[in-house]
């Protein structure tokens, strides 16, 4: 199994669903982790998981749909023992379900601050950072989703998501600081609801392939958690 010890991971959103799993798939291979909720008290089972591992965790919080919520996560996220060597940005929120020509600019504004703006500066936060150390992975959740007029807005972040990972790996090109993104599956969370196909812990080990990637690994690439079932957990 391909160790991440003494590394240090910021896993936002990992209160519950998909980021609660990364979190501890990451500390399954020794990776210590910060955990990432809107508030400390939702964070409980994520550090009850952990504590089997032996690992070192740490907890942010940050509501993300603000600018200072977004600031307010990253200085504590900053003031962890250990430099933020992994960022998966995976926090994020469904759209509201309406038709395409009645969505107001209110709801594109409230998705894209959490899906993307936020994401974008907790990029800027810790890829310099990666940069000076020659090291880092960042992955950003995406999504599969598609033909989904009503979704249009979800859909249309995770669509800059995906831009945005591939033109900032551009500017590390050459560098060991590997930027991908990974689309984990339509999975049973409060996000992707009752009806989706999967489980929530079918998500690992595929999610963490980008994490464990070598030196001079693929970057700006797209990931899908759900193609490494068979991979050695
Ligand atoms: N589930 C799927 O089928 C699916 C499919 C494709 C892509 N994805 C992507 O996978 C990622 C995780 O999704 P999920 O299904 O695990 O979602 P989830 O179960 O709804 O969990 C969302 C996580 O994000 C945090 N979060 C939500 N709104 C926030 C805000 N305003 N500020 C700060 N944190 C916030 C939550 O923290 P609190 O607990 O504190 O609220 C929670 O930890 C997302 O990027 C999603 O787009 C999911």
């Amino acid at each position: 199994m391909k160790r991440l010890d003494n590394k240090w991971a910021l896993v936002t959103g990992s209160s519950r669903g998909i980021g609660q799993q990364i979190a501890w798939g990451l500390a399954e291979r020794g990776c210590n982790v910060i955990v990432h909720g809107r508030e400390a008290q939702h964070l409980e089972a994520t550090l009850a998981g952990l504590k089997k591992f032996n690992v070192k965790t740490h907890i942010a919080t940050g509501e993300l749909s603000s600018p200072a919520g977004v600031a307010q996560l990253i200085e504590q996220a900053k003031a962890a023992p250990g430099p933020v060597d992994i960022l998966y940005n995976n926090a994020a929120v469904m759209s509201k379900y309406e038709s395409i020509f009645s969505i107001n600019q209110a709801e594109w504004d409230r998705v894209f601050q959490i899906n993307v703006w936020a994401l974008i500066a907790i990029c800027q936060a810790f890829a310099p950072g990666m940069r000076e150390r020659g090291y880092g992975r960042i992955i950003n959740l995406t999504s599969g989703i598609a033909d989904q007029p009503n979704l249009v807005v979800y859909s249309v972040s995770k669509a800059a998501v995906d831009k945005y990972s591939r033109d900032l790996a551009a500017e590390f090109k050459g560098e060991n600081v590997l930027i991908n993104f990974l689309d984990p599956g339509w999975l049973q969370t409060d996000l992707g609801g009752p009806n989706a196909p999967g489980k929530v812990e079918s998500v690992l080990p595929g999610a963490l392939v980008p994490a464990l990637l070598d030196n001079d690994g693929p970057t700006g690439r797209f990931y899908g958690a759900q193609e490494y079932k068979d991979l050695e957990r």
